[in-house]
C-alpha cells in the first residue's frame, strides 16, 4: 500500500477498498454533507463504489483522495489530498483542488490544516504543479479557514450548479515559496 505523506500526527496514504466502513461511517453522517451540496450515503455499496472511482483517478490522472490516518489510533478518520477536477467549476476546468473531508469525532483538532498543508506541499514539491486551486461554500467557515491557513487566497466568488454560492481559492507555487 503507497504511503504518500506522514505528517507529525497523520499518515496519507492509498486508499483501498478495505476502507470502506470507515468511509461509510463518516460520509453517513448528515452533519458531515452540510456544505457538500450532496446527500448523505446510506448504503456500504455507495463507499465501495466512491473507492473504486478514487482508485480508477489515481490510474488515469496520477492523483486522487488519499485516506488520512490518525497515527497515535490507527483509525481511518477521513480523507485529504488532491483531485485533478477536469469539469468546470468557478469558471475553471482541469485544476488541482484541495480538499478533506474528516468524520465529525475527529473536527476540531487541526487535523484538516495538517493534511491541507501536506497536500500543498505535495502538489508544489512532488507533482512540481504550478498552481493549485479549491473551492469552499461561502458558509463553510471551518473550511475556509483550513484553505487561507494552508496558503490559498479567495480569488471570486461564484454559484455552482444548485445556486449555492462559493469562493474560488487559488496558490501559485510562487506565492508559496516566498
Ligand atoms: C471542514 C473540516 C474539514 C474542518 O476540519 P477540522 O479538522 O475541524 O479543521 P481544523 O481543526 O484544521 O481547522 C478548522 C478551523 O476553523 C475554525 N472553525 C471551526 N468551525 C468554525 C465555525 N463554525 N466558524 C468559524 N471558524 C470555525 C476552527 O477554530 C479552526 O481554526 P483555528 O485553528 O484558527 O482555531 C471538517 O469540519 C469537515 O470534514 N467537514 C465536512 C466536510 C467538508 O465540509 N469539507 C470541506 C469541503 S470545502
Amino acid at each position: 500500500m503507497n504511503i504518500y505523506v506522514e505528517t507529525q500526527r497523520l499518515v496519507l496514504r492509498e486508499i483501498v477498498p478495505g476502507d470502506s466502513k470507515a468511509l461509510f461511517a463518516m460520509d453517513s453522517d448528515p452533519e458531515v454533507h452540510t456544505y457538500l451540496g450532496n446527500n448523505p450515503i446510506t448504503e456500504l455499496q455507495q463507499a465501495e463504489k466512491a473507492i473504486a472511482h478514487i482508485r480508477q483517478q489515481y490510474l488515469d490522472n496520477g492523483i486522487g483522495r488519499w485516506a488520512v490516518i490518525e497515527r497515535a489510533s490507527g483509525e481511518l478518520i477521513g480523507w485529504a489530498g488532491l483531485k485533478l477536477v477536469k469539469e468546470v467549476r468557478g469558471g475553471h476546468a482541469d485544476y488541482y483542488d484541495v480538499g478533506y473531508r474528516f468524520a465529525k469525532p475527529y473536527w476540531g483538532q487541526g487535523y484538516a490544516t495538517e493534511s491541507a498543508l501536506a497536500s500543498v506541499a505535495y502538489g508544489f514539491n512532488v507533482m512540481k504543479l504550478d498552481v493549485l486551486n479549491a473551492t469552499a461554500d461561502t458558509g463553510n467557515l471551518a473550511s475556509i479557514k483550513v484553505l487561507q491557513k494552508a496558503g490559498l487566497k479567495i480569488k471570486h466568488e461564484f454559484k455552482d450548479e444548485d445556486g449555492i454560492p462559493h469562493y474560488w481559492f487559488e496558490l501559485s507555487r510562487d506565492e508559496w515559496n516566498t
